[in-house]
């Protein structure tokens, strides 16, 4: 493989010659281990604190952005975050260059490694970023398809340990949609420990899959997730997370609607949770439906703390992948790495 020479810039940070992560890609949470998800956010951690002391790291480097649906998030936290480390980032418009469209999906892949380090594909179907996994040699990161939202999910861990001071969940509500959003929450806290309400309407249950898998991980890590159709469940829970009704690519359809009008987080739903509950929700909002104005934009809401840890959880993620010669993940996720 031909590809631009990359020259390793002299690093504060540890040296080391293993390869942090097991996984070469990252398609769901489940692709990391629990002491993997625990090192990535103590790593997350030490860049939000001290940036600049990887501002050469990515020097040499590119990364491509293939994304079938919109983004804003996404798209930023990756650009402003892989430039600020000293990479360079090509956005692919999927008009012109899309994925497995104008050519087969392995031969897209196969050229991409030639010019890249790493793709970074928001995809319809989650079995396009599978595929991706088969044919490229690069680390293939899902930034969001129809199944999962790992990166969305990383940071909301960060989030929480941020937001209560301990990497131990607290209880935490999820409500509305069983959607990719909600699979990756519940595999991230299936992975790291805790306890996770999820309250949906019937017929919108996550996926019987992921939840089997997600059930076999709690077996494992003592992490507690309950589903049920019952609001009364948000009780005492110290966080309630939502988010839109109707996913990108879905259809926007009445009874999906009708089904999860009960379901809005407003102030009458929050008062039945822990007193200063905090309000989560991965954005973009749509505001008087799944959440009020007053709850998004109280002081108890940390969906723009979310937002910006993206940035740093995803150039955790990247570095993990592609300079384990610069990371050595520390093996807990302890409080005290927040600040360290
Ligand atoms: N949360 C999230 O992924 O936002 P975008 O769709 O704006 O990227
Ligand atoms: N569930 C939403 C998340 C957007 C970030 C969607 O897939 O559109």
């Amino acid at each position: 493989m031909t590809k631009l020479a990359t020259t390793p810039a002299a690093h504060p940070a540890t040296a080391s010659t293993q390869r942090p992560l097991a996984t070469r890609h990252l398609t769901c949470v489940h692709d990391l281990a629990q002491h993997e998800v625990h090192g990535l956010l103590a790593l997350a951690a030490r860049i939000k604190r001290n940036p600049a002391a990887w501002s050469t790291a990515f020097r040499g480097m590119a990364l491509a952005l293939a994304f079938e649906k919109p983004s804003l998030r996404t798209r930023a936290s990756f650009e402003v975050g892989f430039q600020l480390m000293g990479g360079s980032v090509v956005f692919m418009d999927q008009r012109d260059s899309p994925i497995g469209q104008r050519e087969a999906l392995s031969d897209w892949a196969r050229s991409m490694e030639r010019w890249f380090d790493a793709l970074v594909v928001r995809t319809m179907l989650h079995s396009t970023v599978e595929a991706l996994t088969a044919w490229s040699s690069i680390p293939v990161v899902n930034a969001l398809s129809n199944l999962h939202h790992p990166c969305q999910a990383m940071a909301d861990l960060l989030t929480l340990a941020e937001r209560f001071g301990s990497a131990a969940i607290p209880h935490v509500a999820w409500v509305g949609d069983g959607n990719n959003v909600c699979h990756s929450l519940m595999e991230g806290i299936a992975t790291v420990g805790g306890r996770l309400t999820v309250i949906t309407p019937r017929g919108l249950a996550p996926s019987a899959d992921i939840v089997r898998a997600v059930q076999a991980r709690c077996m494992r890590t003592g992490a507690s997730i309950r589903f049920t159709h019952d609001l009364d469940a948000v009780s005492g829970a110290s966080a309630i997370y939502t988010d839109t009704w109707i996913s990108m690519g879905e259809a926007d359809a009445e009874p999906k609607r009708a089904a999860l009008r009960p379901y809005q987080v407003n102030a009458a739903l929050m008062a039945k949770a822990a007193p200063g509950a905090a309000f989560m929700h991965c954005l973009p909002a749509h505001r008087g439906e799944e959440v009020s104005d007053d709850v998004i934009d109280a002081p108890t809401s940390v969906v723009f703390d979310q937002a910006e840890n993206r940035m740093h959880v995803q150039c955790a993620i990247l570095l993990a992948l592609l300079r384990p010669d610069l990371v050595e993940l520390p093996t807990a996720f302890v409080p005290s790495n927040l600040s360290a």
